[in-house]
C-alpha cells in the first residue's frame, strides 16, 4: 500500500505526536510503501520568519530520524523541493470550487485564531490535495482534524478524473480510531497549543519538571482510586513495563499509590525510553551535512514520482501543443 503523509515543521514534539503518529509510521516502514514529508510551504502560511522555518524544518527531519525513520526504507524529503507540486497545485485549483473551501473549518479556525487570512491560508488545502494526488498515494494517516481536509482532496480527484478521465488514485484517510488520545498534563488532549505537553527531546531539568506538574486529584494516600480516570496513571501505562504497571494498578485499586513517587519514577522511565533517539540526535545534529543530503536524496526520489503524474496532469488538461 502506498502510504503517505506530512507533517508541519512548527514546534517540538511531544509523546501525543510519538504515540497518535511518529510511532504508528515508523512502525509501518516494513509493510508499506511509505512517503514522509516535512510540509514547508504549508508552514509558511503560518511561519513568516526565515529563522524559524528553516530551523523548523531541520528539527523535524532530526527528529524523525532520530526516532527510527530509516531513509533507506521510506521516501523522506522536504516539500518544497519538488517544485512539481505548485504547478499541480495551480491546476487542481482551477476546479476547485470556491464554497469547498469556504466550508473548511481550519481557515475559520486559524483566522479566528489571529493568523492572516492570505490567499495561501485559504487555499491550504488543494497544496494538501496536490501533495497526496502527486504521489498516488492510497492511504493518508492523519488525525481527525485533517479529515475534512481528506474529503477536499477526494472531491478535486473525482472532478478532476470526471472531467479530464481517469488520472488520480483516490486517497483514503486513516484514522487510528482505537488509538487513544494521550492526555496532557492537564488532562486534555496533550497539543502544543494548549501549552500542557511533555517534549519528547527535551533537558532531564526539563523533563521533570513537566512531569511533576502533571495534575492529579487529592486523594489520600492509602484511599482506594480508579487507575484509569487518572491523568498520571495514563501517561505511566505508556512506558511502564508489564510487571509494573500491574503493581502500581494494584495499589491504585487497593491504595498505597503515592503520586510524588510514581511521578518520579515516570521521570526516570521516560528518560531511559527515549535515550536512543536523544543519542542519535545528538549525533545527528554534530553532521547536519549529513541529514541535508539524506533530505536532498529523498528530494530527488519523490521527484521522480512527481514528474511521471505531473506529466499526466498537464497532458490530460491541455497543456501541450
Ligand atoms: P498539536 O495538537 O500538538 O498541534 P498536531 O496537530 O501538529 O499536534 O499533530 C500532529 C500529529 O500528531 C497528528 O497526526 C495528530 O493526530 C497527532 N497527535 C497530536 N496530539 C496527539 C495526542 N495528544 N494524542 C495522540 N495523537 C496526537
Ligand atoms: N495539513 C497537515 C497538518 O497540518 C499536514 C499535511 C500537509 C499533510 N500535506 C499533507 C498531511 C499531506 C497528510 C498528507 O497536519
Amino acid at each position: 500500500m502506498k502510504t503517505l503523509s506530512g507533517i508541519q515543521p512548527s514546534g517540538q514534539l511531544h509523546i501525543g505526536n510519538y504515540f497518535g503518529m511518529m510511532q504508528p509510521m515508523i512502525q509501518s516502514m516494513d509493510r508499506d510503501e511509505l512517503y514522509v514529508f516535512i510540509v514547508d510551504l504549508h508552514a509558511l502560511t503560518s511561519v513568516q520568519d526565515r529563522e524559524r522555518l528553516a530551523k523548523g524544518t531541520m528539527n523535524a527531519a532530526l527528529d524523525f530520524l532520530a526516532l527510527g525513520l530509516d531513509p533507506e526504507r521510506c521516501i523522506f524529503w522536504v516539500q518544497s523541493d519538488v517544485p512539481e507540486v505548485t504547478e499541480l497545485t495551480w491546476i487542481l485549483s482551477t476546479l476547485t470550487p470556491m464554497g469547498l473551501l469556504e466550508r473548511c473549518h481550519s481557515y475559520k479556525d486559524k483566522v479566528a485564531k489571529g493568523l492572516s487570512p492570505s490567499h495561501g491560508l485559504f487555499s491550504y488545502p488543494v497544496l494538501m490535495a496536490a501533495d497526496i494526488l502527486l504521489y498516488q498515494a492510497e492511504r493518508v494517516p492523519v488525525g481527525k482534524d485533517q479529515k475534512q481536509h481528506l474529503e477536499v482532496a477526494r472531491d478535486i480527484a473525482i472532478k478532476f478524473n470526471a472531467t479530464f478521465g481517469d488520472t488520480f488514485v483516490l486517497p483514503e484517510p486513516v484514522i487510528n480510531a482505537n488509538l487513544a488520545t494521550v492526555p496532557g498534563l492537564d488532562g486534555q488532549k496533550m497539543s502544543k497549543s494548549y501549552g500542557n505537553t511533555i517534549d519528547i527531546f527535551q533537558t532531564a531539568k526539563e523533563l521533570k519538571k513537566a512531569v511533576m506538574a502533571i495534575q492529579t486529584d487529592s486523594t489520600p494516600v492509602e484511599e482506594p482510586k480508579d487507575p484509569e480516570k487518572c491523568n498520571l496513571f495514563n501517561i505511566f501505562k505508556l512506558f511502564a513495563p508489564a510487571d509494573r504497571l500491574a503493581e502500581v494498578r494494584g495499589r491504585y485499586l487497593n491504595g498505597g499509590a503515592a503520586y510524588g513517587r510514581i511521578k518520579l519514577e515516570l521521570v526516570d522511565l521516560l528518560w531511559e525510553f527515549f535515550a536512543p533517539a536523544r543519542a542519535r540526535r545528538e549525533q545527528l545534529a554534530a553532521d547536519l551535512g549529513y541529514v541535508r543530503e539524506v533530505l536532498r536524496q529523498g528530494g530527488i526520489r519523490a521527484r521522480e514520482k512527481a514528474i511521471v503524474t505531473l506529466d499526466l496532469a498537464r497532458e490530460r488538461v491541455g497543456l501541450r501543443y
